[in-house]
C-alpha cells in the first residue's frame, strides 16, 4: 500500500489558555526543554512518517517556518505548510490536507499531545489492514474533558465529545489514522453545537461503516491545553522524556469497531 504521511493540526485560539496565547500560538509554548509542536512532529517521524504537513492559522503562522523551517531538526523528507483561514475546528482544519494527502492514508496528530511511547504498533495495524481509520485510545481520570468510546464488550459502539457523564474512562487521544476517503466523509459534517467541524463526527462515520479500529497506548498520554494539562506535559517530560522508542509496546489491543477483527 502507498505510504503514509502525516499531518499536525497546530491552529486554534488556545482560548483556554489566555493570556499565555495572546500573542503566540499554544503550540509555541514550552514542554520542558522544546517547543510543544516539537513533540508531534517526533511522534510521526518515530513511527516511520516523514512527509508532514503542518496546519496553522492566527497570527503566529511565519514562526513555525522560522522554528521548523524543512523539517531537519527531525529528519523530515519534507514539511508542508497549510494555513487554516477561521476557526472551523479540527474537522475542518484536516480538510487542507487533501491536496496533500494526494491518495496516501494520513495519520492525523493534534499538536498539543504529548506520549511516553510511541504510536508505532497502531500504524502498523493500520497498514496490515490498509483502509479505514485506527484511533488511539487511553485510559484518563476525567474522560468528560475528552472524546470516550462507548463499548459493547471490545468493540466501540460510538464516541461522545466531551460527554457529561462519561460512558467509559478511556479517552479518544489525539492520533488518528485515515484511509483515502476520510475527505469525502468530512465533505457530509455538519458544525457542532459549539460550531466546529468535530474529529468525533468523522470518527463516527467510520464505527458506522465498521471499519473503525483501535488500540490502548502504553505508557502516559496527555494534552497541554489547559493550564492542568499544561503543567502536567511539563513535569512529565522533565521527569522522564517523552517519545520513547524503544519502550515495549505492551499489551495493544486492537479490534474492529463492530464486528470481526
Ligand atoms: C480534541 C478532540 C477530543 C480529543 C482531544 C484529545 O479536544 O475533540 O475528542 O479527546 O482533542 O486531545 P480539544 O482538546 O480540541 O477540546
Amino acid at each position: 500500500m502507498s505510504t503514509m504521511k502525516g499531518v499536525v493540526l497546530a491552529g486554534g485560539t488556545g482560548s483556554r489558555l489566555f493570556p499565555l496565547t495572546r500573542v503566540t500560538n499554544k503550540h509555541l509554548l514550552p514542554i520542558y526543554n522544546q517547543p510543544m509542536v516539537f513533540y508531534p512532529i517526533q511522534t510521526l517521524a518515530n513511527a516511520g512518517i516523514l512527509d508532514i504537513l503542518l496546519v496553522t492559522g492566527g497570527h503566529s503562522a511565519g514562526d513555525f517556518l522560522r522554528l521548523l523551517g524543512n523539517g531537519n531538526d527531525f529528519h523530515l523528507r519534507h514539511l508542508c505548510y497549510a494555513y487554516q483561514e477561521g476557526e472551523g475546528g479540527i474537522a475542518d482544519a484536516l480538510r487542507l490536507a487533501e491536496h496533500f494527502a494526494d491518495g496516501h492514508p494520513i495519520c492525523v496528530v493534534l499538536g498539543d499531545n504529548i506520549i511516553e511511547t510511541n504510536i508505532i504498533a497502531g500504524c502498523d495495524e493500520f497498514r496490515r489492514h490498509g483502509a479505514g481509520a485506527h484511533i488511539f485510545l487511553k485510559e484518563v481520570p476525567h474522560p468528560e474533558r475528552f472524546g470516550v468510546p462507548v463499548f459493547d464488550g471490545e468493540r466501540i459502539v460510538r464516541i461522545e465529545e466531551k460527554p457529561k457523564q462519561p460512558k467509559s474512562n478511556y479517552a479518544v487521544t489525539g492520533y488518528y489514522i485515515y484511509d483515502t476517503t476520510v475527505f469525502e466523509k468530512i465533505r457530509t459534517l455538519k458544525p457542532s453545537g459549539r460550531g466546529e467541524l468535530e474529529i468525533t463526527d468523522l470518527n463516527n462515520q467510520y464505527i458506522q461503516e465498521k471499519s473503525l479500529r483501535y488500540s490502548v497506548i502504553d505508557g502516559w498520554w496527555t494534552d497541554a491545553g489547559t493550564f492542568e494539562s499544561l503543567l502536567l506535559a511539563n513535569n512529565l517530560v522533565a521527569k522522564g522524556g517523552a517519545n520513547k522508542v524503544e519502550a515495549a509496546v505492551g499489551e495493544t489491543r486492537s479490534q474492529q469497531a463492530g464486528g470481526k477483527r
